[in-house]
């Protein structure tokens, strides 16, 4: 009897992984995102044993439609776009990909850090526009980011990287917030001593900058609300690498109007991509950026790598090497 499993490919995966697929599979490459492809996607779901992809999502009613699946590997750490509990009562695997991003998300906030703070986008765009006629002044000089305080909220690995950077590159004291305080002596030594937990609201009350890092749950979902972003120092900047649906988009524009906030910068967004009449697009104090978080060639493709392995394991019976608790709870 042929090992051979039906693999639904439901975003583009890099050539090398696709025939590593291909040499043991049975693989139809469809993205529902893309109309043409919906119609194969619809054909390919009932048969599909396992399916690899990212950016769609897989809830209830696409699980009713694949009555044989036996796993889903997520080409991204975040699992905000899978039903957990529905797929935990099917008993189908879900894999994901930590670790390979880590470095990558951490260096793309803090370009967001610093694009804020020294107003890298807006003074960029002076230049080529041709409006550096005169040498700048007050009105548009930045803010130090050495030595500001740092508020990281949700404090898994980018956000220790993200820490690393800070701390031990910019002198930048820093705060986190975590379900329960990380043994730094164990986990990560360099941060002894050089970042602290605190409390929701300390960390917000004492932080120059705040960067959320929190994944997408009913505990996180608006999170940062109008209370929140009251809490946070005047003339504070925030910053958002986790998910867009954690902060209130609505309060996050208030908090800048009224000048409490001095600026933001946005890697993710409630709805993306970014609807073209959302106020944040154009935003002139709002560093915008198209959820580019791991979007290097580089670690998209390690992304890529250990997704495929986590699949290939999976229909292979073995245990992958990235699996996603959904029976955990939000
Ligand atoms: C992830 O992997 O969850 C990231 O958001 C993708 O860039």
């Amino acid at each position: 009897m042929s090992d051979k499993k039906k693999v639904l490919v439901f975003r583009e995966l890099p050539d090398d992984q696709l025939a590593r697929l291909i040499a043991v599979h049975d693989v139809t490459v469809a993205n529902p995102r893309i109309a043409a492809q919906k119609a194969a996607f619809d054909a390919a779901l009932p048969g599909a044993q396992g399916l690899i992809g990212s950016s769609y999502p897989i809830d209830s009613a696409v699980l009713a439609r694949a009555p044989k699946l036996e796993v889903v590997s997520s080409v991204s750490v975040g699992v905000d776009n899978y039903e957990l509990a529905a797929l935990h009562a099917r008993g189908i695997l879900l894999c994901h990909t930590p670790g390979v991003l880590t470095e990558t998300v951490a260096d793309t906030v803090f370009a967001l850090l610093m694009a804020t703070s020294r107003r890298v986008v807006e003074l960029a765009n002076l230049v080529r526009e041709g409006r550096w006629n005169k040498n700048i002044g007050p009105e548009l000089f930045g803010r130090d980011v050495h030595g500001k305080t740092l508020g990281i909220l949700g404090f898994g690995r980018i956000g220790q990287a993200l820490a690393r950077r800070a701390a031990l590159g910019f002198g930048m004291p820093v705060l986190y917030h975590a379900r329960r305080p990380v043994d730094l002596a164990a986990q990560a030594p360099e941060l002894a001593g050089r970042a602290q937990h605190a409390s929701f609201a300390d960390l917000l009350a004492r932080s120059d900058i705040v960067v959320a890092m929190l994944p997408l749950s009913e505990s996180t979902r608006g999170l940062m609300n109008a209370d929140a972003f009251a809490q946070m120092k005047p003339g504070s900047i925030f910053i958002n690498g986790g998910r867009g649906a954690t902060v209130r988009e609505d309060a996050l524009l208030a908090a800048l109007d009224s000048g409490h906030l001095h600026a933001a910068g946005l890697d993710v967004f409630a709805t993306e991509p970014l609807p073209l009449d959302s106020p944040l697009r154009t935003h002139p104090r709002v560093t915008a950026l198209p959820h580019i978080g791991s979007a290097t060639h580089e670690t998209r493709h390690g992304m890529a790598v250990l997704a495929t392995s986590n699949l290939l394991q999976a229909l292979a019976g073995e245990r992958p090497a990235a699996t996603y608790d959904t029976g955990a709870g939000a």
